[in-house]
């Protein structure tokens, strides 16, 4: 809303000046973006806006050891692809068509997977994904419980994969 009555402002002010005293459009791009990053401020932590602006390891892993896609209650969509080694998730991917705290999400889900046990990871759930964030507006919430659980889905993928791996390792040991 203040962004809006920020632009009918400016916009009153361009249409009363004239010639050289025009602001560039520019200055105005520049003001309506410092004050949007201002109401952004107000309401996410700077971790948030972090992962935000600077998303960490956004991309579709060719030869995942698990893979998770999920659609959350707003009809975003998030994946996830993991590596493992030795029981460990040692690699961390996402792509999502989703809002920006959504992309903060699955930044900050991939950030603290990698370097954890199947085990550890399990318990990558909302509450500990909204810790990380520094809490989020309750209308986001639900963008932590869709990069958790599309986490969860990922290492489902690798478990079943994994058992079934070594079912079949275990009928050709028999045969
Ligand atoms: S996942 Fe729905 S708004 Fe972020």
């Amino acid at each position: 809303m203040r962004c809006l009555a920020l632009l009918r402002q400016h916009l009153r002010d361009v249409n009363n000046m004239n010639g050289s005293e025009k602001p560039y459009v520019e200055d105005f791009a520049q003001a309506l973006q410092s004050e949007i990053m201002r109401q952004v401020r107000d309401v996410y932590s700077p971790v948030v806006i972090d992962h935000w602006q600077n998303p960490r390891n956004w991309g579709i892993m060719g030869d995942a050891d698990g893979y998770g896609k999920i659609a959350g209650p707003c009809d975003d969509t998030m994946e996830i692809s993991i590596k493992i080694r030795d029981g460990k998730i040692v690699k961390c991917t996402w792509d999502t068509d989703g809002c920006g705290t959504t992309i903060a999400c699955a930044s900050i889900a991939s950030e603290i997977a990698v370097g954890k046990t199947i085990a550890e990871a399990r318990k990558i759930n909302q509450q500990v994904m909204l810790e990380y964030c520094g809490g989020l507006p309750k209308e986001n919430e639900h963008c932590a419980l869709l990069a958790a659980n599309t986490l969860q889905s990922a290492i489902d993928d690798y478990l079943a994969k994994a058992a079934k791996n070594n079912e079949l390792l275990a009928q050709s040991s028999q045969n």
